[in-house]
């Protein structure tokens, strides 16, 4: 069984929807969540769908080495990205194999303070044609690393960022779980 660790800071809908995606997968499975923010929705959603799911500081995981030990411990095999807004550490990149999605076409759009509806007004005031979201590997710097998955989606002279978000979004449900599946199809199991 190849083993994922979710990491969010937020509402979870990509980690609910990557959890559901996995339920009965014959080789891989969502081993926990984890979150740095105590009140974030991902935390009711995991509990909802019997998913192990941790808090843990910012202290915890840039000062010490206590999560990169746990993931260890767990044997993961693939950090996914979903919705986490923290910088991680370079040591889990060395370590782990790590994925993010970002919901702009990278490289534009991107980089620290870039998220959510900020990235919508961003691409609606530079008055992009499109819009989209990104799969990538994790490097050392904020929304950077190979691209995995590019999806597009067509911007309206009317649109606003809700509007924006909830293509974003529909791309990511549709998109996200099976750049999972494809990319621990070709990781070795390393422990
Ligand atoms: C998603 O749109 C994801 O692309 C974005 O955060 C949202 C999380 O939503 N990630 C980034 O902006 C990373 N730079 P969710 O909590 O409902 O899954």
């Amino acid at each position: 069984m190849k083993k994922i660790a979710i990491l969010a800071s937020g509402s979870g809908s990509n980690a609910e929807n990557i959890i559901l995606f996995f339920q009965h997968h014959p080789f891989i499975r969502i081993d926990s969540v984890w979150t740095n923010k105590s009140d974030a929705f991902v935390l009711e959603r995991a509990e909802r769908l019997n998913v192990e799911a941790h808090v843990f500081t910012k202290n915890e995981l840039a000062q010490t080495d206590q999560l990169l030990v746990e993931f260890k411990k767990r044997k993961i095999d693939l950090i996914v990205l979903a919705g986490f807004l923290l910088l991680l550490p370079p040591k889990f990149v060395r370590e782990f194999q790590v994925v993010n999605i970002h919901p702009a076409l990278l490289p534009a759009y991107g980089g620290k303070g870039m998220y959510g509806a900020r990235v919508h007004q961003a691409v609606i005031d530079n008055k992009e044609k499109e819009s989209g979201i990104t799969i990538h590997l994790v490097d050392e710097q904020y929304d950077h690393g190979k691209i995995l998955v590019q999806a597009k989606c067509s911007i309206d002279p009317d649109e606003t960022p809700e509007t924006l978000a909830e293509k974003i979004h529909q791309l990511e449900m549709e998109h996200f779980p099976k750049a999972i599946e494809k990319l621990l199809k070709k990781v070795p199991k390393v422990n």
